[in-house]
């Protein structure tokens, strides 16, 4: 099984989404960071997310999970039913990346060995979450901060949270 990583950005309130997009603009520092940790593995995603215009793609693969038969994807995409088909998948990987939403990264969140978490240090209206979880299971083992007008419109920290023992 590859290590199973989760990267999200969420504000003060855990605010990850709005009308299927992202609650804030472009945060650059945090689009460069997420380029950096997730070059060359695979992507898995929620087919919500796969809508958004935000989509992600990854030149290594990239799973769209649905319920909908007969779900048409564009190229560099494939559909699985679930999150453990996606995974299934990827048993010759080092590490994959669950992207979200939030329905995704509730399955998922219990079975991360690591999660990149970004704090954008603002409150957000959203109709989506990042999920609480137990954060006494995991160490956080790397920290930046980056103050707004560093390549940022708003204070962020980037957080690698490592599961215990994993
Ligand atoms: N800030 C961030 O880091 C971040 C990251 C990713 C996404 N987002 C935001 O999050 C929002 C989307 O999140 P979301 O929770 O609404 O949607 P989502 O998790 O991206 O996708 C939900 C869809 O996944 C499929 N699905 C969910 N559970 C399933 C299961 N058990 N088996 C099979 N398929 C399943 C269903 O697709 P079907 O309806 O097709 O069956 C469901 O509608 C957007 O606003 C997006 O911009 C933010």
């Amino acid at each position: 099984m590859p290590i199973i990583s989760l990267i999200a950005a969420m504000s003060e309130n855990r605010a990850i989404g709005l009308n299927n997009a992202l609650p804030w603009p472009s945060i650059p520092a945090d689009w460069d960071n997420l380029k950096k940790v997730t070059q060359g593995k695979k992507m898995i995603m929620g087919r919500k997310s796969y809508d958004s215009p935000h989509r992600l793609w990854s030149e290594a693969g990239n799973y769209v999970i649905t319920r909908q038969h007969d779900y048409a994807v564009d190229q560099g995409f494939e559909v699985v039913r679930s999150l453990e088909e996606a995974l299934e998948k990827c048993t010759d990987q080092q590490e994959v990346f669950v992207l979200g939403g939030e329905e995704i990264f509730k399955l998922a969140i219990p079975i991360a060995d690591r999660i990149y978490l970004t704090i954008v240090h603002q409150v957000f209206d959203a109709d989506t979450f990042f999920p609480t979880f137990d954060e006494s299971a995991f160490d956080i083992t790397d920290h930046m901060e980056f103050k707004a007008g560093e390549n940022t419109p708003y204070d962020i920290s980037i957080l690698t949270y490592q599961r215990k023992g994993s």
